[in-house]
């Protein structure tokens, strides 16, 4: 199976490569080589490589950066899904797409299932739901996958931010009144590929044109996560001493952007293709050994 992967030097582009099931013959774009706003570019590289599957991991993530760059995030959280997935329909491609927690405004105390109503707070999230409408209407078989909260060794997340403060710092106040949940890149790649080869493959695409949610277990704040990060750092010897880490409340660390207080999904969809549920935790666990690992070699 030919499979084009969009984004391809990101957290999630690089887990999917490194994890490529056998059979597989990869084909990862990234900046400068491949522009996803880029139409003819785009369209001439799926008229070369023919892929039987698209995955569209490339984004503008920088989520308050894009309160003040409204147009690029635009262009490529939106403008460029729907180039991606018009270039797909064209060759006949299967397309799988990533979108956010972000394109919901956080005001449910229960988890937002698939079909929630979408109310975005940010450029970021508007800009990810424009690109989630631009798919559905340029590639009716599109499936869209909603993660949160994504890191991986690779790349820059909240996870290597905690670490490096807390080697530098005495003490971190961390928000503790926004609610979401870590998602490790590793098991997002699983997921993708087990959705490419059901949806490239030749066994039919039962997932075509559904949103599904997909991030690890349980739940978790930002003061939480840090908390856990500071503890599994400390037992795998990343860190040699705890510094005091305090909640504070969203107001009290003003940010560009507006986040959702409470950004849970509700999972099942995702979790009834991946057959597992691992708790963020034990992802958290096995990425942190990942990188003592990789800091050792
Ligand atoms: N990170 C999270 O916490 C999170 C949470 C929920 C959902 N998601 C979604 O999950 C997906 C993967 O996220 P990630 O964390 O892997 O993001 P990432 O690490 O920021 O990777 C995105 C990649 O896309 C590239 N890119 C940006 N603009 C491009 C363009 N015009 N053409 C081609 N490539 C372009 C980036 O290049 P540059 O680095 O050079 O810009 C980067 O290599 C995205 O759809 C994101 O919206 C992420």
């Amino acid at each position: 199976m030919k499979v084009f992967v969009a984004g391809s030097k990101g957290q999630l582009g690089w887990e999917l490569q490194r994890t490529a099931p056998a059979g597989v013959e990869f084909h990862g774009w990234d900046l400068p080589d491949l522009d996803i706003t880029d139409a003819p570019q785009v369209a001439l590289l799926m008229a070369q490589i023919k892929p039987d599957l698209l995955i569209n991991s490339a984004a503008y993530t920088a989520v308050d950066k894009a309160e003040a760059e409204v147009d690029v995030a635009w262009r490529v959280n939106s403008d460029g899904a729907g180039v991606l997935a018009a270039a797909a329909a064209s060759v006949g491609a299967a397309f799988l797409h990533v979108s956010t927690d972000f394109v919901f405004d956080g005001s449910s105390s229960r988890p937002y299932q698939p079909d929630a109503v979408c109310a975005p707070v940010s450029v970021y999230g508007a800009s990810k739901l424009g690109g989630e409408l631009a798919v559905m209407r340029a590639h009716c078989n599109a499936t869209i996958i909603r993660t949160s909260w994504v890191y991986s060794v690779h790349g820059g997340n909240f996870v290597k931010t905690m670490l490096k403060l807390m080697s530098e710092k005495p003490a971190l106040n961390v928000i503790a009144d926004q609610i979401g949940t870590p998602t490790w890149a590793r098991g997002l790649a699983g997921l993708l590929w087990q959705l490419g080869q059901s949806q490239g493959g030749l066994q039919g695409r039962p997932y075509a044109g559904r949103t599904l949610h997909y991030a690890d277990a349980g739940t978790a704040s930002w003061f939480d996560y840090a908390v856990a990060i500071q503890e599994e750092a400390l037992a795998l010897g990343m860190l040699t001493k705890a510094i005091p880490i305090n909640p504070i409340r969203t107001e009290d660390y003003p940010t560009a952007a507006q986040r959702p207080s409470y950004s849970v999904m509700n999972r099942d969809s995702g979790w009834s293709v991946s057959g597992v549920a691992p708790h963020w935790r034990s992802q958290l666990r096995l990425m942190l050994r990942e990188l003592t690992e990789k800091n050792t070699q």
